[in-house]
């Protein structure tokens, strides 16, 4: 017989994303609809190990669910990966009594919490929150469409200047291991080049085809990079382009964090609620350690050890899809 839930605890982990503050509402206000004590804990598992634990009530979560960011903080936190870490975790929640751990974050948070779940005697629920959208098994995860809308506004007022000065630009995204966020914005600005971790950059391809619209006078080019692409992102291919095409005029600018903050978007805040709201369900109905996912519409639940990244995924399709349409 699974123990009755009487206490959760919720925290943030890894890198933010917009929509882990509606996550925490979801969790929040479920859970008190439900009778059960929450906890918020600060700084991921880092909060848990120091103890830096509180208890939250509906009003904790007012006013936050159009905010980016995470009320609860987040970190990378080494000492979780000890075994010396773990324990204390388990010991601060064991003194408060808290049995059901919600973990908002990434693969990397979600693979702490596969082994603590095996260690101690704890259920815990993953939400998928993270801009990269790099976890295999679910549509979306929290933060991912604002983060492609973000640079998406960014990358139309750079294609104006772009424009006005006929002039090349390498755009660096996010995404250290997957190029979603490249793939999404690029196709939607209208790239003439996207480089993705997922694929092997063919350097000398693009500069054939850079040299063959200097021939014909189509001079402005439009080239997204995902920070993790093997050629080594922005300044590496500035470098080499400026040494194989010496008339271009070329400029690089990188995005990096403005695309983890600012207000979520509609999208996110409602996958964030939905998906707050199905993790304490879960938790409640004894469905444990497993993430929160949707596919084609419907919640998903994986198990926390399947939760890898999805990299060598992106559809062949869209590749294509790039190469029509930047012609
Ligand atoms: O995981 C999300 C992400 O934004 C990656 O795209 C990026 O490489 C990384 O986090 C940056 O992390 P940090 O903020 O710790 O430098």
């Amino acid at each position: 017989m699974e123990k009755k839930i009487t206490r959760i605890g919720v925290l943030t982990s890894g890198g933010d994303s917009p929509g882990m503050n509606a996550a925490i509402r979801a969790v929040v206000r479920t859970s008190v609809y439900h009778g059960i004590e929450v906890f918020g804990i600060m700084r991921g598992y880092q909060g848990l190990i120091e103890d830096d634990i509180y208890q939250m009530e509906s009003r904790s979560v007012a006013n936050i669910i159009q905010r980016g960011g995470t009320i609860l903080k987040t970190a990378r936190c080494k000492e979780f990966f000890e075994f010396e870490g773990r324990s204390k975790a388990y010991a601060n929640l064991k003194k408060r009594g808290i049995n059901g751990l919600v973990i908002i974050g990434g693969d990397g948070s979600f693979r702490g919490a596969v082994q603590f779940g095996k260690e101690f005697d704890i259920p815990c629920i993953g939400i998928a929150g993270t801009i990269d959208k790099d976890i295999l098994g679910t549509d979306f995860t929290i933060g991912f469409d604002t983060a492609v809308n973000t640079a998406v506004e960014a990358i139309d007022k750079i294609r104006d200047t772009m424009d006005a000065h006929d002039r090349i630009f390498i755009i660096e995204v996010m995404g250290r291991d997957a190029g979603y966020i490249a793939l999404h914005s690029g196709i939607a600005t209208g790239a003439e080049n996207i480089l993705i971790p997922e694929r092997k950059t063919d350097m000398d391809d693009m500069i054939a085809s850079l040299l063959e619209k200097e021939r014909r006078k189509k001079l402005v080019n439009l080239i997204v990079v995902a920070e993790g692409d093997d050629y080594g992102g922005a300044n590496e291919v500035e470098k080499t382009l400026k040494e194989k095409l010496p008339n271009a005029e070329i400029r690089v600018c990188i995005l990096g964090h403005i695309q983890r903050g600012g207000a979520p978007s509609c999208i996110d805040r409602l996958i964030a609620s939905r998906m707050g709201y199905h993790a304490v369900e879960s938790l409640i109905v004894g469905r444990h350690n497993v993430f929160v996912g949707i596919q084609n519409n419907k919640m998903h639940y994986i198990p926390l050890e399947n939760a890898v990244k999805s990299k060598g995924k992106i559809s062949e399709e869209w590749i294509k899809i790039v190469k029509i349409l930047a012609s």
